[in-house]
């Protein structure tokens, strides 16, 4: 990778030793660079002598169903704003398909929470559409622009003081994020690129939160110790996470709304963030608070386990390092912690969520539910949820009798939903798993955000040794003789990812 001439002019100025210049910048590949004379032409420029504040902001779906995930990220841009992090410093990437969705009752806003306010206004319009990718995403937190595409831009322009903040909520899998747009983000290629952000200098220390079903898989085996990361999940690596402020859920969003409207474990950060004096409130504090709420009080009842990972230690810092200081909450009292004990009836009224993989579910039986009887609105709805539960039964029947036809007809069911220990990750060989995947689908159609859910079925595949050429074979039998199965099955637009 080329070191371009302005950082390295940048680091001539920080690492000038005797004349020569150690080029200690991202993409750094050991040469000692003389200097010229225009080098010192620069003098004026004192980037990264500050340290400042970054952040990442990715919402993984489209769709008007999946409007919580755009309205997490949304909010989470309000938190910085609010802190007084500077829209140079944050860049969102989003599919942007809400706030003017023709279903959306209150057009061009989106909100977070029942009572909420209006989240979408001022949030950088970064990576939209198209430009919603795993590649961009990379790029970006490499602070790469020339591998940007598309899109305003704007990377992750770091030095190795300053602090990086990381925050996605989608769907996921085992081992695997969603993205709007194909393919997937999956987990070894995540922390590649967070080893390298780390081995460039990029960043002193960095906090990611990640909410998605199975989030924990994402670190778990896989995220080392040392590289200065903190990193906290919605979930572990074998449940679901939790959409909140759901129809017919409690709390309930606004009568007009017949979609989620957040997330739990986001909704929990950040309207933790909202009311606290963030220089007080540690990242434990927080995430002992969000861990607490994302628990549904300790009953785990459409609640999950919030995870942590990584470097520990980093916890005890203070939240504003990555969030930012609101002045507002100067006065707020120190963080409340919840308490460890486990009567839990004193600690609030248990709340109602939906599971992120049937939040698409309850919107479209809540349409069928309130259209009229007879009405096109009641037909489509109907159809709706027909072709998702048909879609749901297609993979599962079809990845059921892959196992089968792989391990036998007892075995095969106990070898895809297999756990391995807690220290290991989800699959030795990950390029194995991708090409298991893309073989599946070839027979089988696509996943989509529901089918990710059999992410580890496919990896106990590949650790169970099997060639994916084999693989071919039998997913193409299976999916030939799989009842509802059909290579012509297409996703709707409004409830999948494309
Ligand atoms: C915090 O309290 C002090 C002293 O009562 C007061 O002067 C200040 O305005 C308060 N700040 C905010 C943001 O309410």
């Amino acid at each position: 990778m080329a070191v371009s001439m302005e950082k390295l002019l940048v680091v001539a100025l920080l690492c000038c030793v005797g004349g020569a210049v150690l080029v200690m910048g991202e993409g750094w590949d050991g040469k000692i660079v003389m200097p010229t004379a225009g080098d010192h032409a620069v003098e004026g420029e004192k980037k990264h002598h500050k340290p400042q504040r970054w952040a990442v902001l990715v919402a993984g779906s489209a769709g008007y169903v999946n409007y919580r995930h755009q309205a997490d990220v949304c909010h989470a841009y309000q938190v910085l704003k609010n802190g007084g992090m500077k829209d140079e410093n944050i860049v969102v990437f989003m599919f942007d398909d809400i706030a003017h969705d023709p279903n959306n009752p209150r057009p061009g806003t989106i909100i977070n929470h029942p009572l909420g306010a209006d989240v979408y206004h001022g949030v950088p319009k970064d990576y939209t559409g198209k430009a919603v990718t795993v590649d961009n995403l990379f790029a970006v937190i490499l602070g790469d622009k020339k591998a940007v595409n598309g899109g305003s831009g704007k990377v992750v322009d770091s030095g190795p003081d300053d602090h990086i903040f990381i925050y996605y909520a989608d769907h996921g899998g085992p081992g695997v994020l969603g993205m709007p747009n194909t393919p997937f983000l999956y987990a070894d290629d995540l922390i590649d690129t967070l080893k390298k952000k780390h081995k460039a200098r990029g960043y002193k220390e960095m906090v990611i939160y990640i909410e998605a079903c199975e989030s924990g898989s994402i670190f778990q085996g896989l995220l080392p110790a040392g590289l200065n990361i903190y990193a906290t999940t919605a979930s572990n690596a074998v449940e679901s996470s939790w959409g909140t402020y759901c129809p017919g859920m409690t709390p309930a969003p606004p009568e007009e709304f017949d979609i989620c409207l957040g997330d739990l474990y986001s909704v929990a950060w950040m309207e933790d963030a909202d009311i606290e004096n963030l220089k007080k409130e540690t990242l434990r504090d927080q995430y002992l608070i969000v861990k607490s709420r994302t628990s549904n009080h300790k009953t785990y009842e459409t609640g999950s386990h919030v995870m942590e990972f990584g470097d520990l230690k980093i916890n005890v810092k203070k939240v504003d390092q990555y969030l930012g200081y609101n002045p507002a909450n100067e006065n707020a009292s120190s963080p409340i912690l919840p308490r460890d004990d486990l009567s839990n009836s004193l600690e609030g009224v248990k709340e109602r969520h939906v599971s992120q993989r049937d939040a698409d579910l309850v919107h479209f039986w809540h349409k069928y539910h309130r259209a009229k009887e007879g009405s096109p609105a009641k037909a489509e709805a109907g159809l709706n949820l027909m072709r998702i539960v048909n879609h749901r039964v297609h993979i599962d029947k079809s990845v059921e009798l892959v196992g089968k036809l792989l391990f036998g007809a007892s075995a095969g069911p106990t070898m895809l939903t297999s756990v391995r220990s807690q220290e290991l990750p989800l699959v030795d060989d990950w390029s194995c798993l991708k090409s298991m995947v893309r073989v599946f689908e070839s027979s089988c159609g696509l996943l989509t955000q529901y089918g990710m859910k059999h992410m580890r079925a496919f990896a106990n595949i590949c650790n169970a040794g099997v060639d994916p050429l084999k693989m071919g074979t039998v997913a193409a039998e299976a999916c030939a003789v799989s009842s509802l199965g059909s290579r012509t099955w297409q996703p709707l637009t409004t409830g999948f990812s494309a």
